[in-house]
C-alpha cells in the first residue's frame, strides 16, 4: 500500500517540473571581432563585471571616473585587432592604474565584439 501512496505523491510533484532553455553552444569563436549577438552579449557581461567600475560601458553613460574614456570611444584610438592582441596577452594598455586582465581568447573576442557594437560611428549600424 505504501508504494501506491508514493506513486500518487510523485505524480503530483512532476506537474511542476521546470524546463530550462539550454544556452546556445558557443563553440565557434571567430578569429576577429564579429557582430555575433551571443558574443556581444557575453562581452557585455564581462565588461559589466570587469570594466564598469572605471569605464562607461554603455552608449551614452558617463565614466564613473573622470580619467577614463568611455569604452564606446576607445576603438577610435585603437584598431580592434591591435586591441584584441593586447587583450589576448592580458590587457595592459599603457596606463598604470588599470589592472591587467586575462580574458582568454573567448573573452577577448566577446569583449571586442561588445566594444565594436557600442562604438560611436556615423551613420551605419
Ligand atoms: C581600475 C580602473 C579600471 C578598470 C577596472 C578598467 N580600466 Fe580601462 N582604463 C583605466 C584608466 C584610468 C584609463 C585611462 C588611462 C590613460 O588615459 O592613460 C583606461 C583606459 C582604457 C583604454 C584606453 C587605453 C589608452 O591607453 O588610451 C581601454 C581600451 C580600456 N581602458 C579598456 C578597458 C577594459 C576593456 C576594461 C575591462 C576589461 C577596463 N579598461 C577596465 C582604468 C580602468
Amino acid at each position: 500500500m505504501l508504494t501506491l501512496v508514493t506513486g500518487l505523491v510523485l505524480a503530483g510533484l512532476t506537474a511542476c517540473g521546470e524546463e530550462q532553455e539550454a544556452p546556445p553552444a558557443e563553440e565557434t569563436v571567430a578569429p576577429s571581432p564579429s557582430q555575433d549577438a551571443a558574443l556581444i552579449e557575453n562581452g557585455r557581461a564581462i565588461v559589466e563585471m570587469q570594466c564598469a567600475t572605471c569605464h562607461a560601458i554603455g552608449v551614452e553613460d558617463d565614466s564613473p571616473r573622470s580619467d577614463t574614456p568611455p569604452l564606446r570611444t576607445v576603438l577610435a584610438d585603437y584598431d580592434p585587432d591591435a586591441l584584441a592582441d593586447d587583450f589576448r596577452e592580458g590587457i595592459h594598455v599603457g596606463h598604470p592604474d588599470m589592472p591587467d586582465f586575462n580574458l582568454g581568447p573567448k573573452g577577448t573576442d566577446s569583449v571586442l565584439a561588445y566594444l565594436v557594437s557600442i562604438q560611436e560611428r556615423d551613420g551605419e549600424g
